[in-house]
């Protein structure tokens, strides 16, 4: 990335954002890096605490649905590109509650594309609006087969809808006023720094306290998991090198049925946690079915692979012992966005400069 640019990301103090926001940060001294974020329940600047002193960083405490605020603040700062990230991510919250996903993910990423295009208008050179998608827009797959770029479009939730439909309002825009825009859809992430609403972070915290950990259905739902890390790498790498207009899917390779992972992270957790085989594994509960419950995903990367050379480095088992690690290690942490301490944190942090 050249010199003197200004970047903006969206949604950069929740899982993923913060994981990219870092990489940036480090990778990119000379680049200006702009986190937006509205710090909802999800976002938690503590996810950036070793990179916040970095002079290139910036924090902007806004909600991308303000279409005021995003024009006061296009008006005062000129970007380059734009990363977007922001969202409401969690599938169960989207059936409790589907106007809030239709919302954010949906109103908010058309206010930011009018947002790029005004700014923009004049001169296109060089601009590029990166779009942050899922996998789950293709719908649900049985036992065989894979979602490629060319797969139509079947969402099944009101999350998957509204990812579903902010990716065609991307598309649009680069059809319509030729906005500079790319797209990925990425396969189930896991990590560090990830909500404890999401199955692996939610278990490692059930275990922990001896909770009952809740499977749903017959257990037998399959996802394909990639570790965060090698997610945002994808994003630096199709963010330079990927052309514009195009899709790209990211996906680990690394399909497992639910039962089976929660298998594997009780055989973890019982040797992290010194306590004997099969201790953690004796909590599971199957429980009632999500509603609607996708059967299967599972990414074909290949043009990825091909056309830009990323590929996943991190293979599950080491990928899930450092997660686990990381959260028994950072249990003041998940205490912090359990109880909403964060939000102490930010008016302590920032004050009033957010
Ligand atoms: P997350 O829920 O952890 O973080 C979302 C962030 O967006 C939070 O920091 C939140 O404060 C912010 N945000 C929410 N509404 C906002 C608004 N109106 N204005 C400004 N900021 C707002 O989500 P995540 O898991 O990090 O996912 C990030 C993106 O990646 C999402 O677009 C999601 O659809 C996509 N994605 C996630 C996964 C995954 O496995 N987690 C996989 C593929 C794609
Ligand atoms: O595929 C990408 C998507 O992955 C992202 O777009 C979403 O933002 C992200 O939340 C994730 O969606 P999932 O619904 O697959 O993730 P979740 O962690 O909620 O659930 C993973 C699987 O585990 C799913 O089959 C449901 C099941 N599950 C989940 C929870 C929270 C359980 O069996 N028990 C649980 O308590």
């Amino acid at each position: 990335m050249a010199e003197g640019k200004q970047l903006l990301v969206t949604g950069g103090a929740g899982f993923i954002g913060s994981h990219l926001v870092r990489l940036l940060v480090k990778k990119y001294p000379d680049v200006q890096i702009w986190n937006l974020d509205a710090l909802t329940y999800a976002g938690n600047l503590e996810n950036l605490r070793d990179v916040e002193n970095a002079p290139n960083l910036h924090f902007i405490k806004g909600d991308i649905t303000d279409a005021a605020f995003l024009s006061d603040l296009f008006s005062r700062q000129s970007f380059d590109g734009i990363i977007h990230l922001a969202a409401e991510s969690h599938v169960d919250r989207s059936i409790t509650g589907p106007l809030a996903f239709v919302q954010t993910n949906v109103i908010g990423t058309v206010q930011l594309l009018e947002a790029a295009r005004r700014q923009w208008a004049d001169n296109l050179e060089g601009k590029r609006f990166y779009h942050v998608s899922t996998d789950e827009v293709y719908g649900s797959l049985g036992e065989t087969g894979f979602f490629t770029e060319e797969t139509a479009y079947d969402p099944r939730s009101p999350y998957s809808a509204s990812k579903a439909s902010s990716d065609h309002f991307v598309r649009a825009y680069f059809h319509t006023y030729g906005l500079p825009v790319i797209i990925s859809n990425c396969s189930n992430n896991y990590g560090p720094f990830q909500f404890p609403e999401k199955l692996l972070p939610l278990m490692i915290h059930n275990i922990r306290q001896r909770k009952p950990l809740p499977v749903y259905g017959d257990g037998k739902y399959t996802r394909d998991w990639l570790w965060v890390i090698d997610h945002v790498e994808a994003i630096d790498t199709i963010y330079h090198k990927g052309v514009t207009g195009e899709t790209y899917n990211i996906g680990g390779q690394n399909e497992w049925k639910n039962i089976d992972l929660v298998h594997l992270l009780c055989k973890t957790m019982d040797r992290l946690l010194d306590r004997p085989e099969g201790d953690s594994a004796s909590l599971i509960t199957f429980v009632k079915d999500r509603p609607g419950h996708d059967r299967r995903y599972a990414i074909d990367a290949e043009k990825l692979q091909r056309e830009l050379g990323w590929t996943p480095k991190v293979q599950m088992a080491e990928g899930l012992e450092e997660t686990a690690r990381w959260y028994l290690d950072n249990e003041e942490w998940l205490h912090h966005v359990t109880s909403g301490e964060y939000q102490q944190y930010f008016q302590k942090q920032y004050g009033s400069r957010g």
